[in-house]
């Protein structure tokens, strides 16, 4: 731990090849600042170093980004919920075709869902989904058109996750969901911390 240049060197190496999910920049800042402060200089590199694995994840979709209203469901099985519309994805572990996010590290996440139905003065719908990790259930949400016409359920969760988990939300048979680009239905997660 004594060598400090090339430490120095391999921490530009390795943020080179991962921009996109280390914070990189934020982690030099923070050398450089405690370098000032402090003349321990290779000890903090390592330190640095020993967390600096820790990647970044955070994905947060939306259903879709379209003008008018547009309803998903209802259908007579479950289908998971391909949400098109992406504010972030860091670390790509969201796959914006199958609807999937597989976790990339093993770690506390937390997990959000939103879901918002909208019917029409005669139908009676229900407004749920569920939130799933490898096809288990781990909490659902659930809303049923009663004298208004508008449903919308939220869901927090923090939870322990193994990279390579895949997490997604199940539209449950018989239940709609619409959205506009308004997006009122979301799906959320990002890495609390590593545990491994
Ligand atoms: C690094 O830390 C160790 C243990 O805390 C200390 O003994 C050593 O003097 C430090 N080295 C430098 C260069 O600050
Ligand atoms: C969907 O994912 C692909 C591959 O990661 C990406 O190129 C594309 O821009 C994404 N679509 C949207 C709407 O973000
Ligand atoms: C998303 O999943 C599809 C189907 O499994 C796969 O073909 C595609 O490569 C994946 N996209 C990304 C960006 O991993």
């Amino acid at each position: 731990c004594n060598i400090m240049n090339e430490d120095h060197l391999l921490l530009l190496i390795v943020c080179l090849t991962d921009q996109a999910s280390c914070g990189c920049c934020l982690i030099q800042k923070q050398v450089q600042r405690l370098e000032q402060i402090t003349s321990h200089t290779s000890n903090t590199t390592c330190f640095l170093f020993s967390v600096f694995p820790a990647s970044r994840s955070a994905f947060s979709v939306a259903l879709n980004n379209v003008q008018s209203l547009s309803c998903y469901g209802p259908f007579t099985d479950n289908r998971v919920i391909v949400y098109k519309h992406v504010f972030i994805n860091l670390g790509d572990s969201y796959n914006n075709s199958t609807g999937f996010f597989t976790v990339p590290r093993t770690g506390v996440y937390s997990l959000t869902v939103t879901i918002y139905g909208i019917t029409s003065v005669s139908e009676t719908l229900s407004t749920c989904a569920n939130l799933q990790v490898n096809g288990r259930v781990v909490s659902t949400l659930f809303e049923q058109n009663g004298q208004d016409k508008e449903d919308s359920s939220s869901d927090v969760v923090a939870i322990q996750l193994r990279a390579g988990d895949r997490v997604a939300v199940n539209l449950i048979k018989g239940c709609f969901i619409c959205d506009n680009n308004n997006h009122y239905n979301t799906f959320t997660g990002f890495l609390l911390y590593a545990t491994d």
